[in-house]
């Protein structure tokens, strides 16, 4: 029997995540043992001070507060950032790497803003930077692009990557409260944070949605160039309307590429019933990838949390017992950015219920190019205006900002209220 393989952690921030990570490294030492003959020990801890340490029963000697003493110490093999935040989480990986540590995070911020410079830093040092959890915690999306379809090019990619707006519009589609009463729950149930915004105006789901697509598509994905768009403003009556239509409303993260083009937007979508991603409930994550062989694959799982992000994290620290390097990346052709969006849309507008709006609503879609899938009209709570609900067929972006730049001036409509992608 070989000797059994010593990888010795410096561990960054002991939260949530770092407590998970010390756990399933006590409970599951016998499995890590059993498959890769190798024992994972925690030999530095980097906190504030080492109460923390001794309160969660770890020996207080592991302590420190100076990242000097993780640089210097050559005993020290990977380091895992779960600091969060951008600084000084950056300072701290790019001094590892310059030590010749391996770096393993789950910080996405700084992974989508500054992941190319910092895998630059590893790549000069000839260490490995890895950060499976910073996508999705438990669900192994990285991984999976990374070392799957390997034969097919990926036409899209798109998927709930945010559990707390997932929860927020699986309660309001499923008990019909407000979007208000959802947010203060899931503020309740601690998936929200006093502040909201990252997760309720797509931020958070458009940093993964940038990390993912450089792995899908080979572009040097930037954060600006991903258009977002939150669900702050759905209403109760456009999930009743999609309901009665046969879809669900999702926050989607999408990325698909046509011809070399790629689009990059996270908005929220009518999702047709029929589809996977309509079925995702709850906190649950859940990615679709398409390939233009295997079609759609859809990965499904814990988006958050203690255990499923510090299992995702142990998964990169254990490509070290074998390669203590990088796992099958490969060269991708680079798409290039898409100046139009492609869409199916949902439209519900308020009308004044006169003879001959239809025809200057359908004349100006026409006129913009655009198709009439279907039409309904529907009551309003002002009882002298009618909700007129357009889908229509795929289209282009600019096509549809023009058409609606019209039809905002058009005497009889009061308001455009809700614009909506639609899938399936
Ligand atoms: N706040 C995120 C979510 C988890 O609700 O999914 C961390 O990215």
């Amino acid at each position: 029997m070989a000797t059994v393989k010593q990888i010795n952690i410096a561990l960054l921030g002991l939260g949530t995540v770092g407590k998970g990570l010390v756990n399933l490294l006590k409970e599951n030492e016998a499995e890590i043992l059993n498959k890769h003959n190798a024992k994972v020990n925690v030999v530095k801890v980097f906190e504030r001070n080492a109460d923390k340490l001794v309160k969660f029963g770890l020996d207080k000697n592991l302590f420190t507060d100076n990242m000097q003493n993780i640089y210097d110490d050559a005993n020290v093999d990977v380091v895992v950032e779960l600091l969060g935040r951008i600084h000084p989480s950056k300072e701290y990986i790019e001094g590892a790497l310059k030590a010749k540590k391996n770096v393993v995070t789950a910080n996405k911020d700084l992974i989508c803003m500054h992941g190319d410079e910092l895998l630059e830093v590893a790549k000069e040092n000839g260490v490995t930077l890895l950060y499976e959890a910073s996508c999705l915690g438990a669900v192994p999306v990285i991984n999976t692009l990374k070392n799957n379809f390997l034969g097919d090019e990926i036409k899209s990619i798109k998927g709930i990557f945010n559990g707390t707006t997932n929860y927020i519009l699986t309660k309001m589609t499923q008990e019909g409260l407000s979007y208000e009463e959802c947010l203060k729950e899931a503020q309740a149930l601690g998936y929200a944070e006093s502040d909201p915004t990252n997760d309720v105006e797509g931020i958070d789901a458009a940093y993964k949605l940038c990390i993912l697509s450089r792995f899908a598509f080979g572009l040097d994905a930037k954060f600006d160039d991903i258009t977002k768009k939150g669900i702050t403003k759905i209403t109760s009556q456009d999930i009743q309307i999609a309901a009665r239509l046969g879809y669900t409303i999702k926050l989607l993260a999408i990325a698909k590429c046509n011809n070399g083009e790629l689009e990059m937007r996270v908005n929220p979508v009518f999702v047709s019933n029929n589809h996977q991603l309509s079925k995702i409930n709850g906190a649950f994550n859940a990615c679709t990838i398409e390939g233009n062989y295997s079609d759609e694959i859809t990965l499904i799982g814990r988006g958050a949390g203690s255990h499923p992000t510090a299992s995702a994290v142990a998964n990169d620290v254990m490509n070290f017992a074998h390669t203590m390097g990088d796992v099958g990346s490969r060269t991708l052709k680079k798409a290039k950015l898409a100046k139009d969006g492609t869409m199916k849309y949902y439209l519900r507008l308020s009308i004044l219920d006169k003879p001959g709006i239809l025809s200057d609503i359908a004349k100006i879609f026409g006129d913009n190019g655009i198709s009439i899938e279907s039409v309904i009209q529907d009551k309003n709570d002002n009882p002298e205006v009618k909700s007129l609900i357009i889908v229509t067929h795929v289209t282009t972006s600019s096509g549809m900002q023009k058409a609606l730049d019209k039809i905002a001036k058009t005497a009889s409509v009061q308001s455009v209220d809700s614009v909506l992608e639609v899938i399936g």
